[in-house]
């Protein structure tokens, strides 16, 4: 790079020098050793045309060349690093000065929701999904249904969303610390990481500063959103879309680990035949808990997503799906794709090594195009775009 910079050979007396110290802690693997090679032979030769054409007191005149050089090196490296950090325009606490208590404000109200509604969390947690896997990280999932838009929770992929009057408590919360500052969108992916903490789950660091959508996407969703009886091709593919990879898949539906699934999403493995695939053991439970081939939308009749450990995020979700107790089709696939399966075996084995993909999978999930800088807005209420005069 300083080849470019300062066309100067004590620039490039420097690099031999670097090379050269780096050289014995350097373990070369073979596919790069002749490049490397190549450089340094280069290098070499120029080093020794250098020491032969300077006398002693240049060489020591261009000494400070050398050092304001490896000032200028050292700056671009810190530019670089942190070019590629806000490469989604996102930052690690966003609201450092505007609302130093922010973060702060939504673990204590996502803690206080958690203490009297243990359900919350699972809503939080789902939130990301429903809301970041569309096309963006901007809070449109909240939005309510207007004289001619349909909202997104309204729609059959969002059905058993639930809490979003408690996400209101957590905004309130926040408007009275600094109003008019802090995003929904935002509000919505730290009270998902907070939740996932609260449920026993790894704490992610997720960066902030998202602003709000002012529209529903609810027209598109179905585009973005597996349904409950996706092929896992469709899955994977609809993942990689926003850089998701298969481990990564794998992980997220470790959510499933909690909360439950309402009938009408299981009763077609059940009527009119049982899809053998399930556990017989597990037949009679479904069949207990959801005794009418079509559910009665009023009764609330639900299957819980884990019978082991339903309020814990943890890996006992990949042993019930290799044990053939996944309730989705998704979920049964998901232990049976031959894609995904050596995956399941791994994050049934070990919890860390779920964590570790889980945790990564949301990062990338919750920094899906979000709005930033200018773009969109700060709404007032979650649940409502603002009023433009
Ligand atoms: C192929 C992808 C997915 C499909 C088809 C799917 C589908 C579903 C369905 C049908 C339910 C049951 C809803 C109900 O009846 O109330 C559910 C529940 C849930 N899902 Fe997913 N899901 C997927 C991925 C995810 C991801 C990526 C997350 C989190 C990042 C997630 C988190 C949850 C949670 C926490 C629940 C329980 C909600 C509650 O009890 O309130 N899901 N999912
Ligand atoms: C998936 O289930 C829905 C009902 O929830 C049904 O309308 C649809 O045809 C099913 N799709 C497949 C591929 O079986």
């Amino acid at each position: 790079m300083c080849l470019y910079i300062v066309p100067d050979l004590s620039c490039r007396l420097l690099v031999v020098r670097l090379l050269s110290w780096s050289r014995p802690t350097l373990a070369q693997p073979p596919r790069f050793k002749h490049d490397y090679q190549t450089i340094r032979n280069v290098l070499e030769t120029e080093q020794q045309l250098f020491f032969k054409h300077h006398t002693q007191s240049e060489r020591a005149k261009m000494a400070p060349k050398a050092l304001i050089f490896l000032a200028l090196f050292s700056l671009l490296a810190i530019v670089s690093v942190a070019d590629t950090d806000s490469d989604s325009g996102l930052v690690l606490n966003f609201y450092k000065d505007s609302c130093p208590q922010a973060e702060d404000i939504i673990r204590e109200q996502v803690g206080l929701l958690y203490k009297r509604h243990k359900n919350t969390a699972f809503s939080w947690l789902r939130n990301i999904f429903h809301d970041c896997a569309v096309e963006s990280c901007d809070a449109s999932l909240l939005l309510d249904s207007t004289r001619r838009v349909l909202s997104e929770k309204e729609t059959d992929r969002s059905f058993g969303l639930r809490n979003f009057r408690y996400l209101e408590t957590i905004k309130e919360a926040l408007e009275r610390e600094c109003p008019g500052v802090v995003s929904c969108a935002d509000i919505l992916v730290l009270s998902g990481r907070d939740g996932i903490v609260a449920l026993g789950g790894p704490y992610i660091p997720l960066k902030t500063g998202r602003r709000d959508g002012r529209r529903s996407r609810a027209d598109i969703l179905e585009q973005y959103l597996p349904d409950h009886n996706e092929s896992m091709t469709v899955v994977l593919e609809r993942f990689k879309s926003i850089g998701i990879d298969t481990p990564g898949v794998v992980a997220l539906l470790g959510s499933h680990s909690v909360g439950r699934t309402h009938c009408v999403k299981l009763v077609h493995r059940l009527y009119p035949a049982v899809d053998p695939a399930l556990d017989p053991g597990h037949v009679e439970h479904m069949l207990h808990k959801c005794p009418d081939a079509i559910p009665d939308p009023k009764a609330v009749q639900y299957v819980r997503n884990d019978r082991g450990t339903p309020m814990k995020l943890d890996n006992n979700y990949y042993r019930n799906i290799l044990d053939n107790k996944g309730l989705l089709i998704v979920d049964h696939q998901l232990a049976n794709d031959k894609r995904t399966k050596p995956y399941v075996k791994k994050m049934a084995k070990s919890q860390d090594y779920f964590f570790k993909h889980f945790g990564r999978a949301i990062t990338i999930l919750t920094e899906n195009n979000p709005l930033t800088g200018t773009k969109g807005e700060i709404r007032k209420q979650c649940n409502v775009a603002n009023k433009h005069h």
